[in-house]
């Protein structure tokens, strides 16, 4: 183990680590299979703090809005886990996959049941469950209100040009919702519950944003801003274990080895990591790995924890 060096001020950490970003020029792909998403100018990187003593953060194009794709998914599984508590587990499961975030082969041996709420599957289900009394329009505008407030930000809106993008082209996702439905798994028809997912992953937050939003996560449930609770501690310490266990797919192990804290990527290239009782982080490159994660949204993390000290396997 690397000794580690006096920690520097967070202001100071954040700015080395996205000057060096800056620099390198192995920055991974764009994703392409949603055509808008492909669009993105791949130089960018944004990355943002928002500390549980109230400060924010910024460094590089924090303030510039990205699709924020799966990492809606954190906000939806919370919302569902308000509607209908543990009875969720019935339809979903909480283990990490192992396959990509688009898979399918484990459904038919799982019975239709998606292994976690942060694969497609898992979060088509979470739609199905948020759709339940609403028209899909209403339901998309609750997951919006929903991230508005945890933000505390009512200009956050919904790309639709994204939300269209991604239903032209969305085959694997009927596929799965379809799939789903033959099971028993999805209780209304997949063409909503898919309007429903596609809308949410199409929010569009800046960094600033993103940080804002998680910050209940970093503070045991509660707003630390208003001291409100949004969940309770044991939730938030769920959703921070299922972040570390499958928030970025096939990728997860990797990510906690590296980083070392729980987080959630997206394919535009976005990443909200939680640093329980400190911090809630957002980083944002939209070039992507082999696991279709942020490569230096990744790398950026796995930098600023080790400069700032943090794991949440620090003693
Ligand atoms: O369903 C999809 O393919 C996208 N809306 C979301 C995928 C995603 O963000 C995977 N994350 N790394």
């Amino acid at each position: 183990m690397a000794e580690i060096d006096a920690v520097p001020e967070l202001e100071q950490a954040l700015a080395e680590v996205a000057a060096e970003m800056a620099e390198r020029t192995d920055r991974g792909d764009v994703a392409t299979y949603i055509p808008q998403l492909g669009k993105v100018d791949p130089k960018r990187f944004g990355i943002a703090a928002a500390t549980n003593d109230g400060r924010v953060i910024l460094a590089g194009d924090a303030d510039q809005p990205f699709s924020i794709q799966s990492v809606s998914k954190v906000f939806t599984l919370t919302l569902a886990l308000g509607k209908v508590g543990d009875a969720l587990w019935h339809r979903v499961g909480r283990e990490p996959s192992g396959n990509p975030f688009n898979s399918i082969v484990q459904l038919e041996h799982e019975n239709g049941i998606p292994r976690n709420p942060f694969i497609n599957a898992g979060a088509i289900v979470i739609s199905d469950v948020l759709l339940a009394g609403h028209q899909p329009r209403e339901a998309i505008g609750e997951i919006l209100r929903f991230v508005q407030f945890l933000a505390d930000d009512d200009t956050i809106i919904i790309d639709h040009e994204v939300a269209a993008s991604e239903r032209a082209t969305g085959y694997r996702n009927f596929a799965l919702a379809n799939y789903m439905k033959s099971f028993g798994n999805l209780h209304h028809e997949p063409e909503l519950a898919l309007g429903v997912y596609f809308h949410h992953c199409a929010i569009a937050m800046s960094c600033r944003q993103l940080a804002m939003a998680g910050r209940f996560l970093a503070n045991g449930g509660r707003n630390p801003a208003t001291g409100h609770s949004v969940v309770s501690t044991e939730r938030a310490r769920r959703i921070g274990a299922l972040m570390l266990t499958c928030g970025h797919y096939d990728g997860s192990g990797d990510f906690a080895f590296h980083v070392g804290i729980p987080g959630k990527s997206g394919v535009g290239g976005g990443i909200l990591g939680i640093v329980p009782g400190v911090a809630s982080l957002a980083v944002w490159s939209p070039g992507l790995n082999e696991n279709g994660n942020s490569k230096l949204g990744s790398i950026a993390l796995e930098k600023l924890a080790r400069m700032m000290n943090w794991s949440i396997f620090a003693p």
